[in-house]
Protein backbone atom coordinates (compact mmCIF):
# COMPACT_ATOMS: atom_id res chain seq x y z
CA UNK A 1 0.00 0.00 0.00
CA UNK A 2 1.42 3.59 -1.22
CA UNK A 3 1.83 6.12 1.75
CA UNK A 4 -0.51 8.12 0.08
CA UNK A 5 -3.16 5.69 0.76
CA UNK A 6 -1.99 5.23 4.21
CA UNK A 7 -2.88 8.52 5.11
CA UNK A 8 -5.89 8.63 3.53
CA UNK A 9 -7.39 5.57 5.07
CA UNK A 10 -6.01 6.92 8.36
CA UNK A 11 -8.56 9.87 7.71
CA UNK A 12 -11.32 8.26 6.32
CA UNK A 13 -10.91 5.77 9.03
CA UNK A 14 -13.48 7.80 11.48
CA UNK A 15 -13.84 11.14 8.93
CA UNK A 16 -16.04 13.57 12.16
CA UNK A 17 -12.73 12.92 13.71
CA UNK A 18 -9.69 15.30 13.49
CA UNK A 19 -6.12 13.68 13.31
CA UNK A 20 -3.13 15.60 14.72
CA UNK A 21 -0.03 15.99 12.08
CA UNK A 22 1.87 14.70 14.76
CA UNK A 23 -0.58 11.70 15.36
CA UNK A 24 -0.22 11.14 11.59
CA UNK A 25 3.54 11.53 11.84
CA UNK A 26 3.68 8.93 14.32
CA UNK A 27 1.35 5.92 12.60
CA UNK A 28 2.41 6.15 9.28
CA UNK A 29 6.40 6.93 10.96
CA UNK A 30 7.30 9.83 8.34
CA UNK A 31 8.11 12.96 9.38
CA UNK A 32 5.75 16.18 10.14
CA UNK A 33 7.10 17.65 6.65
CA UNK A 34 6.30 14.83 4.98
CA UNK A 35 2.77 14.59 6.43
CA UNK A 36 2.31 18.17 4.87
CA UNK A 37 3.43 17.10 1.70
CA UNK A 38 0.74 14.16 1.31
CA UNK A 39 -1.85 16.19 2.78
CA UNK A 40 -0.56 18.75 0.01
CA UNK A 41 -0.78 16.25 -2.73
CA UNK A 42 -3.97 15.05 -1.59
CA UNK A 43 -5.11 18.38 -1.93
CA UNK A 44 -3.62 18.74 -5.52
CA UNK A 45 -6.26 15.23 -6.26
CA UNK A 46 -9.48 17.35 -5.45
CA UNK A 47 -9.17 16.24 -1.63
CA UNK A 48 -10.55 19.13 0.59
CA UNK A 49 -9.74 19.90 4.56
CA UNK A 50 -10.41 21.71 7.65
CA UNK A 51 -7.60 22.24 9.18
CA UNK A 52 -7.29 23.35 12.45
CA UNK A 53 -4.66 24.61 15.08
CA UNK A 54 -3.76 22.10 17.84
CA UNK A 55 -6.38 19.64 16.54
CA UNK A 56 -5.12 18.41 12.95
CA UNK A 57 -6.49 17.63 9.95
CA UNK A 58 -9.98 15.91 8.75
CA UNK A 59 -11.46 15.56 5.15
CA UNK A 60 -14.89 17.67 4.20
CA UNK A 61 -14.73 16.89 0.54
CA UNK A 62 -13.70 14.18 -1.26
CA UNK A 63 -12.36 14.77 -5.09
CA UNK A 64 -15.47 13.85 -7.98
CA UNK A 65 -15.25 12.36 -10.95
CA UNK A 66 -16.86 13.26 -14.27
CA UNK A 67 -18.92 10.36 -14.79
CA UNK A 68 -19.37 9.47 -18.41
CA UNK A 69 -22.68 7.48 -18.00
CA UNK A 70 -24.20 10.46 -15.64
CA UNK A 71 -22.95 13.13 -18.55
CA UNK A 72 -24.45 11.08 -21.28
CA UNK A 73 -27.89 10.87 -19.94
CA UNK A 74 -27.55 15.11 -19.00
CA UNK A 75 -26.12 15.95 -22.18
CA UNK A 76 -29.24 17.29 -24.76
CA UNK A 77 -27.12 17.22 -27.79
CA UNK A 78 -27.67 15.66 -31.20
CA UNK A 79 -24.11 15.72 -32.06
CA UNK A 80 -21.60 16.81 -29.68
CA UNK A 81 -20.14 14.32 -27.05
CA UNK A 82 -22.44 11.20 -28.96
CA UNK A 83 -19.13 10.12 -28.97
CA UNK A 84 -17.21 10.38 -25.83
CA UNK A 85 -14.32 9.48 -23.78
CA UNK A 86 -13.70 10.44 -20.49
CA UNK A 87 -10.15 9.94 -18.96
CA UNK A 88 -8.54 10.05 -15.85
CA UNK A 89 -5.42 11.35 -16.95
CA UNK A 90 -3.34 13.11 -20.24
CA UNK A 91 -1.26 15.13 -21.81
CA UNK A 92 -3.47 16.53 -23.28
CA UNK A 93 -7.33 16.77 -24.40
CA UNK A 94 -6.16 18.68 -27.48
CA UNK A 95 -4.08 15.54 -28.72
CA UNK A 96 -6.43 12.84 -27.57
CA UNK A 97 -9.21 14.63 -29.67
CA UNK A 98 -6.20 15.15 -32.56
CA UNK A 99 -5.59 11.71 -32.95
CA UNK A 100 -9.48 10.98 -32.83
CA UNK A 101 -9.48 13.12 -35.17
CA UNK A 102 -6.74 11.99 -37.28
CA UNK A 103 -8.13 8.48 -37.53
CA UNK A 104 -11.44 9.66 -38.80
CA UNK A 105 -13.73 10.76 -35.47
CA UNK A 106 -16.60 12.26 -36.57
CA UNK A 107 -17.48 16.17 -35.62
CA UNK A 108 -18.86 16.54 -32.26
CA UNK A 109 -16.41 13.65 -30.81
CA UNK A 110 -15.66 15.00 -27.28
CA UNK A 111 -12.87 14.04 -25.00
CA UNK A 112 -12.92 15.40 -21.25
CA UNK A 113 -9.66 14.91 -18.96
CA UNK A 114 -9.58 15.06 -15.26
CA UNK A 115 -6.20 16.30 -15.36
CA UNK A 116 -4.05 17.17 -18.17
CA UNK A 117 0.15 16.80 -17.45
CA UNK A 118 0.79 19.19 -20.42
CA UNK A 119 -2.36 21.09 -20.77
CA UNK A 120 -1.50 23.91 -23.65
CA UNK A 121 -2.75 27.44 -23.87
CA UNK A 122 -2.32 29.96 -25.99
CA UNK A 123 0.01 31.31 -27.95
CA UNK A 124 2.59 28.32 -26.54
CA UNK A 125 1.38 29.06 -22.54
CA UNK A 126 1.15 26.06 -20.12
CA UNK A 127 -2.55 25.93 -18.57
CA UNK A 128 -2.56 24.66 -15.72
CA UNK A 129 -5.72 22.62 -13.47
CA UNK A 130 -5.25 20.32 -10.77
CA UNK A 131 -6.56 17.20 -10.72
CA UNK A 132 -10.61 16.71 -10.51
CA UNK A 133 -11.83 20.74 -10.20
CA UNK A 134 -11.36 21.73 -13.17
CA UNK A 135 -12.91 21.42 -16.98
CA UNK A 136 -10.20 20.12 -19.47
CA UNK A 137 -12.60 19.26 -22.53
CA UNK A 138 -11.48 19.50 -26.48
CA UNK A 139 -13.86 18.24 -29.46
CA UNK A 140 -13.70 17.81 -32.94
CA UNK A 141 -15.16 19.88 -35.83
CA UNK A 142 -14.90 19.28 -38.96
CA UNK A 143 -16.34 22.75 -40.82
CA UNK A 144 -16.84 23.40 -44.06
CA UNK A 145 -14.88 26.49 -44.39
CA UNK A 146 -11.33 28.13 -45.21
CA UNK A 147 -8.97 28.71 -42.68
CA UNK A 148 -9.46 31.96 -42.13
CA UNK A 149 -12.69 31.53 -40.61
CA UNK A 150 -11.26 29.96 -37.44
CA UNK A 151 -11.19 32.47 -35.28
CA UNK A 152 -14.82 33.05 -35.50
CA UNK A 153 -15.02 29.58 -34.73
CA UNK A 154 -13.20 30.80 -31.42
CA UNK A 155 -15.34 33.75 -30.58
CA UNK A 156 -18.69 31.45 -30.81
CA UNK A 157 -16.98 28.78 -28.38
CA UNK A 158 -16.34 31.58 -26.51
CA UNK A 159 -20.20 33.10 -26.42
CA UNK A 160 -21.20 29.33 -25.83
CA UNK A 161 -19.14 29.00 -22.71
CA UNK A 162 -19.82 32.52 -21.70
CA UNK A 163 -23.93 31.95 -22.00
CA UNK A 164 -23.66 28.95 -20.53
CA UNK A 165 -21.50 29.47 -17.08
CA UNK A 166 -23.93 32.66 -16.80
CA UNK A 167 -27.16 30.21 -16.81
CA UNK A 168 -25.56 27.46 -14.82
CA UNK A 169 -23.76 29.21 -12.33
CA UNK A 170 -25.55 33.18 -12.30
CA UNK A 171 -21.85 34.22 -12.02
CA UNK A 172 -21.54 37.14 -14.95
CA UNK A 173 -18.43 35.76 -16.35
CA UNK A 174 -17.65 38.70 -19.57
CA UNK A 175 -15.65 38.07 -23.14
CA UNK A 176 -11.94 39.69 -23.42
CA UNK A 177 -10.84 39.19 -26.78
CA UNK A 178 -10.33 37.09 -28.50
CA UNK A 179 -11.24 34.11 -25.95
CA UNK A 180 -10.93 34.91 -22.39
CA UNK A 181 -14.04 34.81 -19.95
CA UNK A 182 -13.17 37.33 -17.12
CA UNK A 183 -14.86 37.71 -14.14
CA UNK A 184 -14.00 41.35 -12.73
CA UNK A 185 -10.63 41.18 -14.77
CA UNK A 186 -9.64 37.73 -13.41
CA UNK A 187 -9.64 34.92 -15.54
CA UNK A 188 -11.91 31.77 -15.36
CA UNK A 189 -11.85 30.08 -18.92
CA UNK A 190 -9.55 29.92 -21.45
CA UNK A 191 -10.42 28.49 -25.32
CA UNK A 192 -7.39 27.25 -27.73
CA UNK A 193 -8.53 26.60 -31.38
CA UNK A 194 -6.09 23.83 -33.42
CA UNK A 195 -6.78 23.22 -37.34
CA UNK A 196 -5.25 20.84 -39.39
CA UNK A 197 -6.04 22.23 -43.24
CA UNK A 198 -5.34 21.21 -46.72
CA UNK A 199 -5.37 23.56 -49.53
CA UNK A 200 -6.34 26.52 -47.50
CA UNK A 201 -9.35 24.57 -46.27
CA UNK A 202 -10.12 23.17 -42.82
CA UNK A 203 -9.58 19.08 -42.40
CA UNK A 204 -10.96 19.40 -38.86
CA UNK A 205 -10.45 21.57 -36.26
CA UNK A 206 -10.08 21.44 -31.96
CA UNK A 207 -11.91 23.33 -29.77
CA UNK A 208 -10.78 23.20 -26.61
CA UNK A 209 -12.11 24.49 -23.20
CA UNK A 210 -10.25 24.98 -20.01
CA UNK A 211 -12.69 26.60 -16.78
CA UNK A 212 -11.54 27.38 -13.70
CA UNK A 213 -14.82 25.17 -12.03
CA UNK A 214 -13.98 24.11 -8.37
CA UNK A 215 -10.73 25.23 -7.68
CA UNK A 216 -10.01 26.76 -4.07
CA UNK A 217 -7.85 30.39 -3.67
CA UNK A 218 -4.81 28.43 -2.20
CA UNK A 219 -5.20 25.84 -5.85
CA UNK A 220 -3.71 28.41 -7.44
CA UNK A 221 0.34 29.07 -7.77
CA UNK A 222 1.83 32.41 -6.47
CA UNK A 223 1.96 34.16 -9.96
CA UNK A 224 -1.96 33.03 -10.69
CA UNK A 225 -3.06 34.26 -7.90
CA UNK A 226 -4.09 38.20 -8.15
CA UNK A 227 -5.47 37.13 -12.11
CA UNK A 228 -7.04 34.03 -11.96
CA UNK A 229 -10.08 32.96 -10.03
CA UNK A 230 -12.81 29.82 -10.29
CA UNK A 231 -16.74 29.70 -10.15
CA UNK A 232 -16.29 28.16 -7.14
CA UNK A 233 -14.67 31.36 -5.82
CA UNK A 234 -17.05 33.51 -7.36
CA UNK A 235 -20.03 31.64 -6.51
CA UNK A 236 -19.59 30.46 -2.98
CA UNK A 237 -20.36 27.03 -3.61
CA UNK A 238 -19.61 24.15 -5.60
CA UNK A 239 -20.58 23.75 -9.09
CA UNK A 240 -21.66 20.47 -10.80
CA UNK A 241 -19.51 20.05 -13.78
CA UNK A 242 -21.25 17.77 -15.42
CA UNK A 243 -24.74 20.71 -15.65
CA UNK A 244 -21.93 22.95 -16.83
CA UNK A 245 -20.63 20.99 -19.23
CA UNK A 246 -24.29 19.83 -20.72
CA UNK A 247 -25.00 23.32 -21.06
CA UNK A 248 -21.74 24.30 -22.64
CA UNK A 249 -22.62 21.93 -25.46
CA UNK A 250 -26.16 22.56 -25.65
CA UNK A 251 -25.47 26.48 -26.40
CA UNK A 252 -22.49 25.60 -28.68
CA UNK A 253 -24.30 23.52 -31.06
CA UNK A 254 -27.28 25.96 -30.87
CA UNK A 255 -25.04 28.73 -32.30
CA UNK A 256 -22.86 26.03 -34.42
CA UNK A 257 -26.36 25.81 -36.38
CA UNK A 258 -27.43 29.47 -36.64
CA UNK A 259 -23.71 30.22 -37.63
CA UNK A 260 -23.96 27.29 -40.44
CA UNK A 261 -27.40 28.89 -41.55
CA UNK A 262 -26.92 32.58 -41.49
CA UNK A 263 -22.70 33.28 -41.06
CA UNK A 264 -20.91 35.13 -38.71
CA UNK A 265 -22.96 38.81 -38.13
CA UNK A 266 -25.65 37.30 -35.37
CA UNK A 267 -22.59 35.43 -33.23
CA UNK A 268 -20.83 38.66 -33.53
CA UNK A 269 -23.85 40.38 -32.29
CA UNK A 270 -24.59 38.46 -29.40
CA UNK A 271 -20.16 38.17 -28.40
CA UNK A 272 -20.31 41.60 -28.38
CA UNK A 273 -23.65 42.05 -25.95
CA UNK A 274 -21.27 39.92 -23.26
CA UNK A 275 -17.93 41.97 -24.09
CA UNK A 276 -15.77 43.46 -21.45
CA UNK A 277 -13.44 44.43 -24.05
CA UNK A 278 -15.21 46.59 -26.26
CA UNK A 279 -15.45 50.71 -25.27
CA UNK A 280 -12.49 50.31 -23.30
CA UNK A 281 -9.03 51.50 -24.09
CA UNK A 282 -6.79 48.46 -25.11
CA UNK A 283 -3.02 47.46 -25.74
CA UNK A 284 -2.06 45.42 -27.97
CA UNK A 285 1.08 44.52 -30.32
CA UNK A 286 0.29 43.27 -33.58
CA UNK A 287 2.97 42.28 -36.84
CA UNK A 288 3.59 46.28 -37.36
CA UNK A 289 4.25 47.55 -33.52
CA UNK A 290 2.17 48.30 -30.83
CA UNK A 291 -1.29 49.92 -30.78
CA UNK A 292 -3.31 51.90 -28.36
CA UNK A 293 -6.82 52.65 -28.63
CA UNK A 294 -10.19 52.33 -28.11
CA UNK A 295 -11.95 48.92 -29.16
CA UNK A 296 -14.87 50.03 -30.95
CA UNK A 297 -16.31 46.70 -32.36
CA UNK A 298 -16.07 43.02 -34.11
CA UNK A 299 -15.31 43.09 -37.81
CA UNK A 300 -16.82 41.23 -40.05
CA UNK A 301 -13.93 38.21 -39.71
CA UNK A 302 -14.09 38.65 -35.53
CA UNK A 303 -11.35 40.70 -36.03
CA UNK A 304 -11.14 43.20 -32.86
CA UNK A 305 -11.34 46.87 -34.48
CA UNK A 306 -9.21 49.56 -32.28
CA UNK A 307 -9.78 53.29 -32.67
CA UNK A 308 -6.36 55.15 -32.39
CA UNK A 309 -6.34 58.62 -30.90
CA UNK A 310 -5.40 59.96 -34.85
CA UNK A 311 -8.61 58.50 -35.67
CA UNK A 312 -7.03 55.09 -37.41
CA UNK A 313 -9.47 51.98 -37.50
CA UNK A 314 -6.92 49.06 -37.05
CA UNK A 315 -8.17 45.33 -37.17
CA UNK A 316 -6.34 42.94 -34.75
CA UNK A 317 -6.16 39.77 -35.88
CA UNK A 318 -4.14 38.05 -33.33
CA UNK A 319 -2.15 39.20 -30.00
CA UNK A 320 -3.03 39.61 -26.11
CA UNK A 321 -5.53 42.73 -25.90
CA UNK A 322 -4.43 44.47 -22.35
CA UNK A 323 -7.00 45.94 -20.85
C1 LIG B 1 -5.80 29.94 -23.09
O1 LIG B 1 -6.47 30.64 -22.34
O2 LIG B 1 -4.63 30.24 -23.37
C2 LIG B 1 -6.42 28.71 -23.67
C3 LIG B 1 -6.50 27.60 -22.67
C4 LIG B 1 -7.11 26.33 -23.23
C5 LIG B 1 -7.04 25.18 -22.25
C6 LIG B 1 -7.81 23.99 -22.73
S1 LIG B 1 -8.04 22.78 -21.47
C7 LIG B 1 -8.64 21.65 -22.63
C8 LIG B 1 -7.76 21.79 -23.85
N1 LIG B 1 -6.56 20.99 -23.69
C9 LIG B 1 -5.47 21.73 -23.65
O3 LIG B 1 -4.31 21.29 -23.53
N2 LIG B 1 -5.78 23.03 -23.75
C10 LIG B 1 -7.21 23.21 -23.89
Amino acid sequence: MSKKETLLDLLLSDPQEFVSGEEISRRLSVSRTAVWKQINKLREAGYEFEAVPHKGYRIVSKPERIDALLLVKTLKTKTIGQNLKVLDSTVSTQEEARELAEAGAPEGTLVIAEEQTGGKGRMGRKWFSPKGKGISMSVVLRPKQPMHYMPQLTLLTGVAVCRAVRRVTGVMAGMKWPNDLLVDGRKISGILLESATEDEYVRYCIAGIGISANQDHEDYPEELKPIATSLKIEKGEKIDRIQLIAAIWEEFEALYALYQQEGFAPIASLWEALSVTLGKTVNVTIASGPVTGKAEKLDPSGALLVVTEDGRRVPVFSGDVEL
